[in-house]
Order: structure tokens, then sequence, then C-alpha cells
């Protein structure tokens, strides 16, 4: 897995995004037309509130902010009404193209709106009041080099959120007892089928341990935080009612705390 050709990875990831702009998949109204931006924010929102609570998007207010790999733009939206100096960048044309007519649509304007690759900003150092992240980097081949990318870019006392995926989770036990177990293949690790078949390939999930390893090599970090939070994923709406029922008692006992799908990573550069 990991050392599958990463240019191969790149190109694959690139073109799984570039064929439908994250969050849109169920939306069925005209492309691009006011209806189909306001469903796409309302789906959203209505399955992840907990979105608001971590980005907290109003404290932003006059900051200098980058997002990074902002999909269809629905939180960059957030960003811009709230008076930040926005700046987004996403590997696909399609996801850059989704956010400009959004923008236009509704009267909007960022600073700048690019394609271009996490592992590679295309910004000088230590110039972002924050940066802002939300299930991309974990797609990315090489993670860490987005996550440094994201480090240099932020101004000291600058902060960092972001969001990937959580391989302790009971979300990806069960993805794994559907494409491991279930297929007589139960050898295969939980990262494997993360890797192969949640969305583009190559896709990984980190622990809270890990992450606050990763985290504590670097020393110009400071009040770093790592934790999860439980959402509307978690409950396996998508999954067989059997399948919920047992990951409402593994709940019952596990509690919500520790095992969601999101894992948040926070910290501010010294
Ligand atoms: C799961 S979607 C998330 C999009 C958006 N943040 C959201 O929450 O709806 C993943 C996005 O990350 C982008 N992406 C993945 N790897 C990237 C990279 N190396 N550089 C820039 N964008 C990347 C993809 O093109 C895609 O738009």
């Amino acid at each position: 897995m990991e050392n599958q050709d990463k240019t191969y990875l790149k190109s694959e990831l690139k073109n799984f995004w570039n064929k439908q702009a994250c969050g849109t998949a169920t939306i069925d109204s005209e492309k691009y037309s006011l209806q189909y931006f306001e469903e796409i924010e309302q789906h959203r929102y209505d399955l992840q509130p907990e979105i608001f609570n971590f980005a907290q998007f109003t404290r932003f207010h006059g900051k200098r902010i980058l997002e990074v790999g902002v999909g269809a733009g629905t939180d960059f939206l957030q960003w811009v009404r709230a008076g930040a100096e926005c700046y987004g960048i996403d590997l696909t044309p399609e996801a850059i193209d989704h956010v400009s007519r959004r923008l236009q649509l509704y009267g909007l304007e960022a600073k700048d709106l690019l394609v271009a690759d996490a592992e590679d900003l295309p910004f000088v150092d230590n110039y972002f009041d924050a940066v802002y992240s939300w299930g991309v980097i974990h797609h990315s081949p090489n993670t860490i080099k987005a996550l440094e990318e994201i480090i240099r870019v932020i101004k000291p006392g600058g902060e960092a959120k972001i969001m990937i995926y959580h391989r302790h989770s009971l979300l990806a036990f069960f993805f794994w007892i559907k494409h491991a177990l279930l297929k007589f293949r139960p050898w295969k690790s939980i990262a494997w089928v993360l890797w192969n078949h949640m969305e583009s390939i190559g896709t990984k999930g980190y622990t809270i341990k890990e992450f606050n390893e990763i985290l504590s090599k670097y020393n110009n970090l400071s009040e770093y935080k790592v934790g999860t939070i439980y959402t509307y994923y978690d409950k396996l709406a998508r999954f067989p009612k059997f399948m919920q029922w047992i990951a409402k008692v593994i709940t019952a006992f596990t509690g919500r705390e520790k095992i969601g799908w999101f894992l948040t990573i926070e910290f501010k550069k010294k």
C-alpha cells in the first residue's frame, strides 16, 4: 500500500475528485443553480452541524485564512461570509469551478482560489492567521508533507484546524466487517480497507495516539489538541439495520467520546 507509486496515486486522486465535487452526489437540482448550492449547504450542515463548533468561522473576521481542499466550497462560503480574507486551494478544477461560481452567485469575493496541491502550497512562509482543512490531507499520498506545508504557511501565533479520518472508530471497524470479514478476507487490516474502499484510492485513517506522536516531533507547535467527533456517519445510516443495532450496543459500552469517525487536530505555531 504505502509503497504504491505516489505519482500514480496523485493522478487517481485527482481523477476521482474531479469527476464530482465532494458533497454533491445526492443533489438533484440543476448543476450550478442557486437551488443546487442551497441544497448542498442544507444537506451538509444537516449531517455535520459539528463543523460550526469546530471551525468557529465568525472568530476569524478580518483574519487571513487558507482553506486546503475546498471541495464544493460550503465551508469556504462561511469563511467569506464571516468577513475573513479568504484563500482556497483544491487539487481539482471541478472544485475550484464550484466555489468560483458559488461566490459569484451570492455576490461574494475571495482573495484567491487556486488549483494547487496541499503537498506544495503556492504561498510564502508565515503568511496565514489560520489554515483550515476538513477531510482532505488523509487522501493525499504524502499526508505528512501536506501537514508540513500547512505548518510552514501559518504565521507564528497562527493556528490550524484540521479534520482527517479516525482509524480506531466504529465506522472504520464496520467498514472492515463489510469489506474484509464479509468478503472472506478477515486478514486484511482496517488500513487496507480504508486505502482501497474509502472514497479515492490511498485514503488513510490515523489514531489519536499516532497523531499526537506526529505533532510532538515539531518543536514549533504549541497547544496541540487531537480528539474525535461522533457524527451522523457513526450511526452507520448507510449500513444494514442489523449493523446499526450492533453499533448502538457497542456505543452503549464504549461511549461516544473516543470512537468518532472524525479525528480533529488543532495546534498553534510558535
Ligand atoms: C472529501 S473531499 C472534502 C472537501 C471539503 N473540504 C469538504 O469537506 O466538503 C476531499 C477534497 O480534497 C481535495 N484534495 C485531496 N488531496 C488534495 C491535495 N493533495 N491537494 C489539494 N486538494 C486535495 C479533493 O480534490 C477533494 O476536493
